[in-house]
């Protein structure tokens, strides 16, 4: 079965303390994860290294960083490299957060250096697609979220696009509670796997992880995840909440 995965995002929320008691709180509850399931959390930069240890002694959990640079080292203050997060033993990061291509005016293109630079380096990149809502009123969501793969993943060689996670996240359904329906959901998963296939066979595009993001909530969760092209969620608000988290991992197919 395809990798399922439940990503927690959780933004720039939360002390240490509240992070490594909220970690804490989540692995007591011992979920054992199935060898096809993962639950990753996609933590700010200073809690990386607590964040990695904590789940060192635990089955398929693993730690993300939110972002890295796009350029390999040099003179960019207050910047985080991919080499710095493998010196830590960080193995997945976020690549192309709709609030990062908003507030920080990341294009495809630089996407594409990034997603190099973590394949690069052994580390998975969980990208991010999905259209704002003024594309999803104009009926063109299939094209902008092909363009973004096409842009920042179709120059990978198929042996390396095997090692990504795709994460679709519509800009209307994150942080909004307005979440996209199982229907909407399925039928854009299932169109970007047809997009994957036409560039690289149906057999790779049915080994990668498609996650939806946008208000994935303990409540929808099953719901959601029982579409058979969606493999969990990239989840902000309801991951900073241990009970919901967790109900969210049980959720996992
Ligand atoms: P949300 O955020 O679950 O709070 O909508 C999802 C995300 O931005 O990854």
């Amino acid at each position: 079965m395809r990798k399922q995965i439940a990503a927690a995002n959780w933004k720039m929320n939360l002390t240490y303390q509240d992070g490594e008691k909220l970690l804490d709180d989540i692995l007591d509850a011992g979920i054992s994860l199935a060898p096809h399931q993962h639950s990753i959390f996609a933590v700010p930069f200073p809690y990386l290294i607590m964040t990695r240890s904590e789940v060192a002694e635990e089955f398929n959990y693993h730690a993300a960083a939110q972002n890295c640079h796009h350029k390999t080292s040099g003179a960019y203050t207050g910047e985080v490299s991919v080499e710095m997060l493998q010196s830590i033993g960080v193995n997945y990061c976020v690549i192309g957060h709709s609030e990062r291509r908003e507030y920080n005016a990341e294009t495809n293109e630089i996407l594409a250096a990034k997603v190099n630079l973590c394949l690069q380096h052994d580390i998975t990149p969980i990208f991010c697609c999905g259209e704002p809502l003024s594309v999803r009123e104009a009926g063109t969501q299939n094209e902008f979220v092909a363009n973004q793969l096409k842009e920042s993943l179709f120059h990978l060689p198929a042996n390396s696009l095997k090692g990504i996670i795709i994460a679709y996240e519509p800009i209307w359904a994150i942080g909004t509670g307005k979440t996209a329906t199982t229907a909407q959901a399925q039928e854009i998963h299932q169109f970007l796997r047809s997009v994957i296939a036409d560039q690289y066979g149906a057999t790779l595009a049915n080994e990668i992880p498609i996650l939806y993001g946008g208000s994935v909530k303990a409540n929808n969760a099953v719901e959601l995840f029982a579409c058979p092209d969606v493999d969990g969620g990239l989840v902000g608000g309801a991951s900073l909440v241990a009970s919901d988290f967790i109900a969210i991992i049980k959720a996992l197919k």
